[in-house]
């Protein structure tokens, strides 16, 4: 069957922004950098990313283009007759739980949405937003259809195709939400006492650092950029041989940590300037958005707009995470991608419903002290994305020759050696062992 290909150069690096902008970006960063020791947590983070994420994410991308094949495929074709492979099928289990609960958030935003677009957000208290909050996410039927109605998008696109859905989508998308994003910005840097939001973010206090909070950076540094499951590989695999890699690779990292920090300047400025919490979690951004646009003028329709782009933005990474099984279990038959997209997503979505009644009435089922949200976002987030990162920063340097990387990524000048050489060493040495170095100390391995 022939391979699909991406339109354009930039529509590559649009749509796998696209998959790394999401959620984790603007819902999920500013929670857990206000639980995690704000701007020490900030800057772990983006020492992770540049350190760790970026090495990864051009190692994905080499391991994509060259097999020109599937997640599970790709690495069958570097080392047949070994257990390698599992790297894919581990992407793609981690992928299903995580588009689960993904979609339970995604949903979320298609509440507020609709309770924007009905007025039900205008004229609240501070206080009344945090409690709106919690009671929608709490009602069992409107949320589950949310969530269904989220996975059904998600579906739709991904059953026509990649570049005539996932494309064409992202490319729109992310320009549009950087806009909004500086908009917002600008309102709400000029809040009363905003300094202290932007003093939280971005001065870091180690004091406030913990090993559960590095952890948490670990992995949240490879939840946005979407490392660790493949499918950066799945979306590389439709690349022709002419696109730069490094270049791709360094605009998305680029791209995603302007994305962090306007979500970060956004919602901080707001929390201090309102009297909330910074660790408030996960309502953190659902409370405090909707009163930064009310004080703005056409406050509404701009908190419209912006939970139209957010849900693109939530959008376009389920787009990804379903179109690795798609492309994993039909290996470009065309004529199985509809059917495989509507199957699997609707699995999906019935595995998602635990997640989302935990938020009301399962919210008293706890494993491991966890809501089954949270035990599906941990174990995502923390176990399963850094070990299948650490499997592919092992496989890349040991199963495929160095001619053979230097080839994908050699951009044919002396600096272009310098940097294969950087990229090397940082992904065979220092990225395994930062990442088993995580791990140790949150299990308590290093503890004096
Ligand atoms: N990068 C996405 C986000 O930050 O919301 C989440 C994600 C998408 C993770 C796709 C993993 C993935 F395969």
């Amino acid at each position: 069957m022939s391979q699909e290909q991406w339109k354009s150069k930039i529509g590559f690096i649009f749509a796998a922004a696209g998959s790394a902008i999401g959620l984790g970006a603007i819902w999920k960063f500013p929670y857990i950098a206000g639980t995690g020791g704000g701007g020490a947590f900030f800057l772990i983070f983006l020492f992770f990313t540049v350190l760790l994420g970026a090495p990864l994410l051009l190692g994905e991308f080499v391991v994509g283009r060259r097999a020109q094949s599937d997640a599970v495929t790709a690495y069958k074709k570097f080392a047949p007759n070994s257990s390698w492979s599992l790297i894919g099928k581990l992407g793609i289990v981690t992928c299903f739980i995580l588009l689960s609960f993904y979609s339970v958030v995604g949903g979320w935003i298609i509440i507020y949405l609709f309770e924007a677009i009905r007025g039900g957000l205008n004229g609240l208290s501070q206080d009344q937003y945090g409690a709106l909050f919690g009671e929608l996410i709490a009602k069992p039927w409107s949320t589950l259809l949310a969530q269904l109605v989220f996975m059904l998008m998600a579906i739709v696109v991904v059953a026509k195709g990649v570049q005539k859905g996932i494309e064409k989508a992202s490319k729109i998308m992310i320009p549009a939400l950087f806009i909004l994003f500086l908009i917002l910005v600008i309102r709400s840097v000029t809040l009363d006492q905003s300094i202290e939001g932007i003093e939280f973010l971005l001065v870091p206090d180690f004091t406030k650092l913990t090993s559960e909070s590095i952890l948490l950076a670990l992995g949240q540094a490879f939840f946005t950029l979407s490392l660790g499951v493949s499918v950066m590989v799945t979306y590389a695999s439709y690349l022709p041989k002419t696109q730069n890699l490094p270049f791709s690779a360094i605009s998305i990292i680029v791209i995603n940590i302007l994305v962090a920090l306007l979500a970060g300047l956004a919602i901080f400025p707001g929390v201090f300037s309102f009297g909330m919490e910074p660790d408030a979690g996960p309502v953190l951004i659902f409370a405090v958005l909707p009163a930064v646009f009310s004080q703005m003028q056409f406050g509404v329709i701009f908190f419209i707009n912006f939970l139209l782009l957010f849900l693109f933005a939530a959008l376009t990474s389920a787009f990804s995470m379903l179109e690795i099984f798609v492309a994993a279990t039909t290996k470009h038959d065309k004529t199985k991608r509809k059917k495989r997209a509507w199957t699997l997503g609707l699995l999906i979505f019935v595995l998602g419903i635990p997640s989302c009644l935990s938020y009301g009435v399962l919210s008293d089922v706890l494993v491991f002290d966890k809501t089954i949200f949270d035990l599906f976002d941990f174990t995502v987030s923390n176990v399963l994305m850094p070990l299948g990162a650490l499997l592919i920063s092992i496989f890349v340097p040991l199963k495929i020759s160095k001619s053979a990387l230097y080839e994908e990524i050699s951009l044919g000048s002396k600096s272009g050696k310098m940097f294969f050489n950087v990229w090397y060493y940082l992904l065979k040495y220092v990225t395994p062992i930062a990442i088993v170095i995580v791990f140790l100390d949150v299990l308590g391995f290093l503890d004096k």
